[in-house]
């Protein structure tokens, strides 16, 4: 697997989680009052962020991970190196499934997902731990009926 380009330094990884743990912050969730935040690091050596953003219909909020993913492809990022995401709870909170799946589009399975708990500290795992056998854009090369 690839995953050399997946090594964070000590100085990466320490702003990366510092970025996801403030930008929980930023969070709009007055319905479950539960706060995420995200950031990514761009292969370039950017840090984007993101955090839940709730609705008043329950079902049109959105989060964090995928805010954070959205903006970072709208900004021009297409190579990523990690994600941090970052709540209150012990255990940390993990992607849900939606999330592990709007993910998979823009990772490799070797891409790492770091899980920060509310005292700051972490889980590691892979897309390929988050998401085994995931459908993703590599299907649509192969024939279609
Ligand atoms: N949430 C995230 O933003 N990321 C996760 O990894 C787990 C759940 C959000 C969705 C919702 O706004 C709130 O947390 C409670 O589910």
């Amino acid at each position: 697997m690839d995953s050399s380009k997946y090594n964070l330094s000590a100085q990466e990884l320490q702003t990366l989680s510092s970025k996801a743990i403030s930008a929980k912050a930023a969070a709009y969730c007055p319905y479950s009052k539960f706060r995420v935040g995200a950031c990514i690091l761009t292969q370039s050596g950017e840090y984007v962020i993101g955090a839940n953003v709730e609705n008043a219909s329950y079902p049109v909020g959105t989060c964090a991970e995928r805010v954070a993913f959205a903006t970072a492809i709208v900004s021009g990022h297409h190579d990523f190196k990690a994600i941090a995401v970052a709540s209150d709870t012990k255990p940390p909170a993990s992607p849900c499934g939606m999330c592990r799946q709007f993910l998979n589009e823009f990772t490799t399975p070797a891409f790492p997902v770091y899980m920060y708990d509310s005292e700051g500290n972490y889980q590691v795992k892979t897309m390929q731990e988050l998401l085994p056998d995931s459908f993703g854009p590599e299907d649509f090369a192969g024939e279609r009926a």
